[in-house]
């Protein structure tokens, strides 16, 4: 049987080369260089990608384009989600306009979660975040999927009636009329920045975590069967493959997966700094059974929380990190003076920045009202 990604169930998703072996995702390595100042980059954080070179291209001739991202508002915004935040700010500064949706009908077919708690969910926790973390509330346009416009709406129509159940059981696996509703939907989100009255055909980049390519997949096939008359609208549409980027998974804190529904195995962004930093005190480490064990074989960072918490998000200086990952190799960093030390940035961080987010609930909540 061919094999299929489960979008909704990624348990311990970690094969990333099946991906670009068999699925056709392209290694970002040849992009690594150029735009090494992104961490997530420079990191090989970001993996993979489908027509990133229409993406760089944009960039290097400033050319206008977009990035179109979505979020399923059903928990708490952690440090898994943060990486996809500092992605669309690093994109809006090379020149992106944004586009960036709360994917409330996707959280209330897939997640049982009310559109009243999306709503607060999407706001509190993702969008005000987004914009305390350095989002610019110029060039942004954030919507619910269950309350746009009526273009985008028929734009899901025209993607409903340009596919096939075959096609998408090739895709998807098992269905359900919930599934096949948000990923129609999750079609129009990413196509419709190209509709005529949104901007028209240019390239738009979809920054997600790679248990999402088969919507891009998806998307990109119906992309290309899309270039005809718009039934029922005056102007035709024409519009271009969607580019992605694909980031691996942060484990959860006690090593296996970093899941919304086990507080324990993640740091939200509106965490208590004081309970955050005893999180990151009982997380999971490369060390050894005993003191001396490790101070002769030294530790493992590879399977360390507290290294990739710095890896992903808390040190951006690369030979600060390259620095640690030695002391713990050889043994002379041994994880309780380690933990202490990650659990301080830790803490200092979510300070500023729960100052930074009460700050950004005005401009939140005045996006939203439109
Ligand atoms: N399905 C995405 C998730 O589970 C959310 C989402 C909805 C999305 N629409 C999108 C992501 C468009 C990227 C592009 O998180």
């Amino acid at each position: 049987m061919k094999k299929t990604i489960d979008p909704w169930n990624i348990g311990g998703f970690e094969n990333y080369q099946m991906l670009l072996d068999e699925f056709g995702m392209e290694s970002m390595e040849k992009f690594r260089l150029e735009y090494d100042e992104l961490r997530y980059i420079r990191r090989g954080i970001i993996f993979g990608h489908r027509d990133f070179g229409n993406i760089s291209d944009s960039i290097g001739k400033k050319k206008p384009f977009a990035l179109m991202t979505g979020l399923m508002p059903s928990g708490a915004m952690h440090f898994g989600h943060k990486m996809v935040a500092d992605e669309i700010i690093w994109f809006q500064k090379k020149g992106a306009e944004i586009f960036v949706c709360a994917a409330d009908v996707e959280s209330y077919l897939m997640r049982d979660v009310s559109f009243e708690q999306a709503r607060e969910i999407a706001v509190k926790e993702y969008l005000e975040n987004y914009l305390a973390l350095g989002l610019s509330p110029k060039n942004l346009t954030f919507w619910f999927q269950s309350d746009y416009l009526p273009e985008y709406y028929r734009l899901r129509d025209m993607a409903s009636k340009r596919v096939t159940f075959n096609e998408l059981k090739a895709i998807y696996g098992e269905l359900t009329p919930g599934k096949i509703t948000s990923v129609l939907t999750q079609v129009a989100d990413i196509v419709h920045p190209q509709l005529p009255e949104l901007g028209g055909p240019r390239s738009v980049v979809v920054p997600v975590g790679a248990d999402q390519d088969p919507h891009i997949r998806l998307t990109r096939d119906i992309a290309s069967r899309l270039n005809a008359k718009r039934e029922g609208n005056k102007q035709d549409l024409k519009c271009v493959p969607p580019s992605a980027t694909y980031h691996k998974f942060m484990e959860g804190l006690q090593g296996g997966k970093m899941s919304s529904s086990d507080p324990k195995s993640f740091i939200a962004l509106s965490d208590d700094p004081k309970e955050a930093s005893k999180k990151i005190m009982r997380a999971k480490t490369g060390g050894r059974p005993t003191v001396e064990e490790q101070k002769k074989k030294g530790g493992v960072p590879e399977e360390c929380m507290i290294y990739s918490m710095y890896l992903y998000h808390l040190i951006d200086d690369d030979i600060a990190l390259s620095d640690i990952y030695h002391e713990c190799r050889n043994g002379t960093l041994l994880c309780g003076e380690d933990k202490k030390n990650c659990a301080e940035l830790v803490e200092k961080f979510l300070v500023k920045h729960q100052k930074k987010k009460a700050k950004a609930a005005k401009i939140a909540a005045k996006l939203v009202s439109r």
